[in-house]
């Protein structure tokens, strides 16, 4: 049985003071621990304070970005082990807003997702077709590119590791997300995928969430869906009551799973 992991991805919103009063928020909202792995993802400048405000919380700490290398020349970016030092276990790489607006290539992406799993934290590799390339049939031909570029080198315990994130680019900060049907389909495609590089028991275990306009309202029919594992959330994840509600479903989807409902 896969736990359920809802990220959130702040993106690059919000001073320190609204970062602290936001992860606050989350915080004091999720109490009781869910059954379900909750993780924010503030802009580096904010990860600091996020650390201090969710210390010895069920929430856990990620970040947007990495560099591949543990240090060097490289002006204006962050390595691994400092976002280790700030308490991170978690980074999302190739995301689609970094693919498209700061050219990262697959190549890039692969290294980033190696260099993660080389300091032991959790990369997050995000995949998902344009509006276009679903409108030309080529939705599966994109994420089996990118995915089998991302996780090139990995061996099956790396594999094992890994958290995927399908976010088609057209239902990302749009309002209009996959329906739950198509959304599946895609897990269904990308869990085979995954269990072709790996093993069957491998693909069993890795967590495929699904991002793009997920919010309090759909998150339940989306996670209904017995191969999308949770959430990686961005403008919903603003507010803290509307991330609390997602995550909330989330856990509830998780004990449909015990008792073989989904
Ligand atoms: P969205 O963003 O929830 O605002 O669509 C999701 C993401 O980009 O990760």
């Amino acid at each position: 049985m896969r736990k359920p992991v809802v990220i959130g991805n702040r993106k690059m919103h919000g001073t320190q003071a609204e970062a602290r009063a936001l992860a606050a928020g989350v915080r004091d909202g999720l109490k009781r621990k869910p059954p379900v792995s909750v993780v924010v993802c503030p802009p580096f400048t904010a990860l600091p304070v996020v650390a201090q405000t969710i210390a010895n919380s069920a929430i856990e700490l990620g970040a947007q970005n990495c560099h591949w290398d543990p240090s060097g020349a490289h002006t204006g970016e962050i390595a691994i082990p400092m976002l280790a030092e700030l308490g991170c276990r978690w980074v999302l790489v190739g995301h689609s807003e970094r693919r498209k607006e700061m050219g990262e290539t697959d190549e890039q992406i692969n290294r980033k997702v190696q260099a993660v799993l080389s300091h032991a934290l959790v990369p997050v590799l995000c995949v998902g077709e344009t509006a276009e390339e679903r409108r030309q049939g080529l939705t599966f031909t994109t994420v089996e590119g990118q995915l089998r570029a991302g996780l090139a080198g990995l061996t099956a315990d790396g594999l094992a590791k890994v958290v995927l994130a399908y976010e088609p680019v057209w239902a990302i900060g749009t309002g209009v997300n996959a329906t739950p049907a198509q959304a599946g389909e895609v897990h269904g495609y990308v869990r085979g995928l995954v269990s072709e590089l790996s093993s069957k028991e491998v693909a069993q275990t890795v967590p495929i969430l699904y991002g793009g306009s997920v919010k309090a309202d759909n998150a339940e029919s989306l996670m209904a869906e017995p191969e999308i594992d949770g959430a990686l959330v961005g403008g919903a994840s603003l507010k803290a009551p509307e991330f609390i509600a997602i995550v909330k479903k989330a856990a509830a989807s998780s004990g449909a799973v015990r008792e073989g409902r989904r």
